[in-house]
């Protein structure tokens, strides 16, 4: 499949594996790379030695493109920033913060810069400042989220938009694929999908938490800071009870700190945050990353011509 995305990285499907701060790494995202997305290694959390480290890993992995995340509320991301501009990787995607200051330093080492928006203002503003192409994450997405939806964020930014731009959010499938393209994106970004697949390297607890879950066990925890979007489970169902009796920030924030480790790591997927989309009862079985690429493309194609069988004369 061809799109302005996929012409733009010089890969061959345009499904971008989302980055994951404690589950994308090396060994996910060449996987990702290898079948034919694009695999993206997230520094989230990690120090700037492992990210080095990882990315020198993928390389040896795989000679296909691959990408990596910035996440600019890391409190040492800009040691990671340093590592970027050495090993100049092909592309970097940036969400949580104001990515302006990074595009001319990236475009002077060659790499592309895809940050990630939450709504259009930043699309319209990270556009016009130069960035390559743009991720438009809707609230449906595992991880942090805005408040908007992906299809209000595609039916209102998309029509404005005019660099390549990756839609995220919900999307598990290739019917999802086949929404976004038709809705005028040129590809999709997906994370819980991949992070419940073989090659992911996140604990088995966190993986069968996914594979085990349903669209309602979905939950965002954090009204009054930033979402986070994660499975329901005893951290969260804490967390809520915390927020009703109107507990101080500085306790809500205790209660999950170093959390986003322990269940893709540690593997306690009761008392760590499992980040996942809303999109769950889709991911039925743990599959290898180019079974999950091949049959989506087999129903993006198959819901195109379902579409187009309903335009008679
Ligand atoms: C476990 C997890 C960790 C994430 N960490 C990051 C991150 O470090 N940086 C980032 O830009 N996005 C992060 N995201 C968002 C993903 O890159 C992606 O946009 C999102 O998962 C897409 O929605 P989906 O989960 O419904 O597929 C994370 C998502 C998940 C599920």
């Amino acid at each position: 499949m061809r799109t302005r995305f996929t012409d733009m990285m010089n890969i061959t499907y345009p499904i971008v594996q989302g980055a994951m701060a404690w589950v994308s790494d090396a060994q996910l995202a060449s996987a990702v790379s290898e079948a034919g997305g694009l695999g993206i290694i997230a520094s989230g959390g990690r120090t700037a030695q492992w990210f080095r480290e990882e990315i020198r890993l993928a390389r040896e992995k795989t000679d296909k493109p691959f990408g990596v995340n910035l996440v600019l509320q890391d409190p040492d991301w800009q040691d990671k920033f340093q590592v970027i501009l050495e090993e100049k990787p092909i592309c970097v995607s940036v969400g949580a913060g104001n990515p302006l200051p990074l595009i001319e330093p990236l475009h002077e080492i060659g790499t592309k810069i895809f940050p990630v928006v939450p709504n259009i203002r930043l699309a319209k503003r990270v556009e016009s400042a130069g960035a390559d192409a743009i991720i438009i994450e809707g609230m449906e997405a595992g991880g942090h989220v805005g408040n908007i939806s992906t299809m209000a964020l595609m039916t209102q930014i998309l029509p404005e938009i005019s660099v390549p731009s990756i839609i995220a959010g919900g999307i598990a499938d290739g019917r999802g694929l086949a929404a976004a393209l038709l809705m005028g994106a040129c590809g999709i970004q997906m994370g819980t999908r991949f992070y419940a697949s073989q090659e992911s390297s996140a604990h088995i607890n966190a993986k069968m938490a996914i594979v085990n879950a349903t669209d309602t066990d979905s939950v965002t925890t954090g009204r009054r800071g930033s979402l986070v979007r994660s499975l329901r489970n005893e951290l969260t169902e804490c967390y809520h009870k915390m927020e009703d009796e109107g507990r101080p920030r500085e306790e809500l924030s205790q209660l999950v700190r170093g959390t986003a480790r322990k269940a893709p790591i540690e593997g306690d997927a009761d008392w760590g945050i499992v980040q996942a989309g809303q999109s769950l009862s889709v991911i039925r079985e743990l599959l290898p990353v180019a079974t999950i690429i091949e049959q989506m493309m087999k129903e993006a194609r198959e819901a195109t011509e379902l579409l187009q069988s309903y335009f008679v004369e």
